[in-house]
């Protein structure tokens, strides 16, 4: 399923990893109505794919996303215009969010606004030491409408994520990974293969299980403890329906490696 490198994303399946990678780079990856549509098509298209068990969202060197395209906002007459035409748009973010299978972001570059509000929305955040993150909508005259302000806020805390909503100030892959927002950090001409490989053991993992798990971490951050507490003990005992968990633990016993067919 591999598509034109003219495409604004291209999407490819190498083995059980759907990778999606934003190819608009002369614009630094800047999400366009188009882009947004074409991505979420594809990672929705992936997580309903059987063989497909994790993605990977990846951008170019030197961006990973700088954000929405500010083109298509600048000349919207009035909140109305501007909600008729960037709803669906916007939506698209939490769409990602609501993905089941696990979604690793790899970001090289740029990641502000709208594109570090898609980073935020995947699983898990790679980042190369080139990487620069922040919410810079309050320096053109707007706030971050793509969920920063809520999911930033979450990662980081109120003390830091109101410094770069207010402030417009970037946090480089250090500082990143310090305070939370990524996972690890990697070199540059490392960012690819480290992600793939992160990739492959999520993919290696019992499907059902991996799923289960993402859900249950992010009921974490988007419930209440105990309503997060529910959620994780029904999904736990619920996986004991599935094949993979006897698979899992008996291979366990047996010394052996386990064969998951994701049931
Ligand atoms: N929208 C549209 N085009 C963009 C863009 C964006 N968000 N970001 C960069 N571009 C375009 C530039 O217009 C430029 O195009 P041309 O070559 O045709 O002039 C090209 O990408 C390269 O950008 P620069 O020349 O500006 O590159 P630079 O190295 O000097 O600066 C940058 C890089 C600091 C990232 C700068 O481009 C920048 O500040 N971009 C905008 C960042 C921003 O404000 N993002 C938030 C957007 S609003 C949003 O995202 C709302 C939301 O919550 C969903």
């Amino acid at each position: 399923m591999s598509v034109s490198s003219e495409a604004e994303v291209l999407v490819e399946k190498g083995g059980a990893i759907g990778v999606v990678t934003l190819n608009r780079p002369q614009a630094l990856n800047a999400l366009s109505l188009s882009l947004m549509k074409a991505l979420v098509d594809a990672l929705e298209a992936f997580d309903a794919d059987p063989e497909i068990r994790v993605m990977l969202v990846a951008g170019s060197p030197r961006a990973f996303a700088a954000g929405a395209d500010i083109n298509e906002m600048k000349d919207l007459a009035g909140a109305a215009a501007a909600e008729s035409a960037l709803e669906n748009h916007l939506e698209r973010w939490d769409r990602v969010g609501r993905l089941k299978k696990p979604v690793i972001a790899a970001v090289s570059g740029f990641a502000l606004g709208g594109g570090c509000e898609l980073a935020l929305a995947c699983d898990l955040v790679i980042a190369s030491e080139t990487a620069s993150f922040g919410q810079p909508e309050t320096l053109i005259g707007v706030i971050p409408g793509a969920g920063g302000t809520q999911r930033l806020t979450k990662a980081v805390g109120k003390a830091l994520a109101m410094d770069l909503v207010l402030t417009g100030r970037r946090l480089n892959a250090r500082e990143a990974l310090e305070r939370g927002l990524v996972s690890r950090v990697v070199a540059p001409e490392a960012l690819h293969d480290e992600a793939m490989k992160i990739a492959a053991t999520v993919a290696s993992l019992a499907p059902l299980a991996a799923r289960a798990a993402k859900a249950a971490v992010a009921a974490a951050v988007d419930r209440g403890l105990d309503a997060g507490l529910k959620a994780e003990r029904e999904a736990f005992f619920a996986l004991f329906d599935t094949h993979d968990q006897k698979e899992g633990m008996r291979a366990f016993a047996e010394k052996r490696l386990p064969k998951f067919t994701g049931s």
